[in-house]
């Protein structure tokens, strides 16, 4: 019902193989792959090679989220280092749909990202091609900044239009957060229409280096949360 989703960005890049084993068995659904360009958002990330290299270690979905720009020429790069998913920006792209046909093509789930002042309108002729609604709940480009409460108005809108695309339908397609999810808000996230959740600080800075059980707690403590929500 609910995936909880990682963000690499925080996590010590020292030892990445380790840390991506270690969430997984702590219960992590997804692994959130954050890539920037240092020219669509002011920060520099990961690429492809880093993506394959990780593609060994787990098993676990790897969900590309693109903060690039142009994005059309990096999508079958990331499908073949061995994404699942991959999701861009629709400001990044001057053919949104054909992007999200390439994202397809090349045999990966594809979504779209809203930042927090991004209309909801530009899912709107492109639904049949989109598995993945992001909506950011800080402006993109680093982790460990404090969720904008508006996201909860925009997520209980968004959780609407999917809820009637799915009615008519019969099609499911997922409504992601990403930014600022901690143990004490994700409940109240969920109850405004998420269903997959992002967290980078929240998980891999939680508890003490070299504790092994530091991630357990964390996303068992994010777990708990949600099962106060139910179905
Ligand atoms: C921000 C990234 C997020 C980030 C979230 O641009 O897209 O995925 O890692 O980090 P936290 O959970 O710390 O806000
Ligand atoms: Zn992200």
């Amino acid at each position: 019902m609910y995936r909880i989703a990682p963000s690499i960005l925080s996590a010590n890049f020292a030892r990445l193989g380790e840390e991506i084993t270690q969430v997984v068995a702590s219960g992590a659904d997804w692994i959130h792959f954050d890539v920037m360009d240092n020219h669509y958002v002011p920060n520099l990330t990961i690429g492809p090679l880093v993506c394959e290299a990780i593609r060994p270690v787990t098993g676990a979905t790897i969900d590309v989220h693109l903060m690039v720009k142009p994005v059309d020429r990096i999508i079958p790069d990331f499908a073949r280092a061995g994404a699942n998913v991959i999701t861009f920006h629709p400001e990044a792209s001057e053919h949104v749909d054909r992007s999200l046909g390439l994202i397809r093509d090349s045999g990966c789930q594809a979504g779209l990202v809203f930042n927090p002042a991004t209309p909801l309108h530009y899912m709107d002729h492109v639904m049949e091609k989109l598995d993945v609604v992001l909506l950011m709940s800080v402006n993109p480009g680093f982790g460990g900044q404090k969720f904008i409460p508006e996201t909860l108005n925009k997520l209980r809108a968004a959780r609407d239009r999917i809820d009637a695309y799915e009615a008519r339908t019969g099609r499911r397609i997922l409504l992601e957060i990403d930014g600022g999810v901690k143990v004490d808000n994700i409940a109240e996230i969920a109850r405004a229409g998420a269903d997959t959740f992002v967290a980078g600080s929240a998980v891999f800075g939680a508890g003490r280096d070299g504790d092994p059980n530091r991630y357990d707690t964390v996303i068992g403590a994010l777990r708990a949360e949600l099962a106060k929500v139910g179905a």
